[in-house]
């Protein structure tokens, strides 16, 4: 079954299904802001509201901005990013932030979970926007604990996780990109509307949760059907 679904060629090579297990698509915003792909991306335009959050702050993006899983998406950041710093019409300040971004491929789920031991307090924030589904299809529970886990030892004393995770019913379709990713889903016990009280357990410990969004802001949002998710925050005392 892996791999056996040829989808679109691409640079002279035949896409799969399995080439996109980790939801790295390569027409994500489209899909994401439908007929809205011109307006902002209302999440960004939420977390600019907490700009304080941000400023001057050490923030990891699991999941494009940041770090991705998929080195040919890291590859567009950074040629997208240099589009941007060659914009001379930006101000002197815009381009300083600039210069602090740095994209990396990389797989945030270490093979060796053992090194997890090793891991320092070093981000302010992370922020982890609809990557909880992928993580738990190809990794299982055990996966989206150990991603639960690390960004918790990552965080400073008062750092933020700000997690936009994807619902459980929208699993189901792609349970069968793989054996091993049908295999997963079926064995999940630990499901997203049980995310928020694991992180504040003791087994993680998330001090306390707030949600950026709510229902009449998702609603009256340019997001396409499927998208209305709320970002919720979770603070590390
Ligand atoms: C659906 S996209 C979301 C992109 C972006 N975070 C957003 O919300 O606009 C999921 C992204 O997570 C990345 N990803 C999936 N599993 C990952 C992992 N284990 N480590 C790092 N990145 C991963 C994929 O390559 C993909 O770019």
């Amino acid at each position: 079954m892996e791999g056996s679904t040829s989808m679109k060629q691409q640079n002279g090579k035949v896409k799969t299904k399995n080439d996109f297990r980790y939801g790295n698509y390569r027409n994500y915003y489209f899909k994401r802001l439908g007929a809205g792909i011109d307006q902002p991306d209302l999440r960004i335009e939420l977390m600019k509201q907490y700009s304080e959050c941000f400023k001057d702050k050490q923030v990891l993006d699991i999941g494009f901005l940041g770090i991705d899983i998929d080195g040919n998406l890291i590859d567009a950041a950074r040629k997208n990013l240099q589009r941007q710093k060659a914009d001379f019409s930006l101000p002197e300040n815009e381009i300083l932030s600039l210069n602090k971004v740095i994209f990396r491929k990389a797989n945030y789920i270490l093979t060796d979970r053992s090194l997890i031991e090793l891991e320092k307090p070093q981000y302010d924030v992370i922020l982890c926007l609809s990557v909880t589904k992928w993580i738990h299809l190809n990794y299982g529970d055990d996966g989206i604990k150990f991603l639960f886990k690390r960004i918790f030892k990552q965080l400073k004393h008062n750092g933020v996780l700000v997690l936009e995770s994807q619902p459980f019913n929208g699993y189901k379709k792609r349970s069968k990109l793989s054996l091993e990713i049908l295999q997963n889903y079926k064995s999940i016990e630990l499901k997203p509307e049980q995310f928020e009280a694991y992180l504040l357990s003791d087994e993680i410990g998330f001090a306390d949760s707030w949600c950026m969004t709510d229902s009449e802001i998702l609603k009256s949002s340019n997001l396409a059907k499927g998208f209305h998710r709320p970002l919720q925050v979770f603070v590390k005392r």
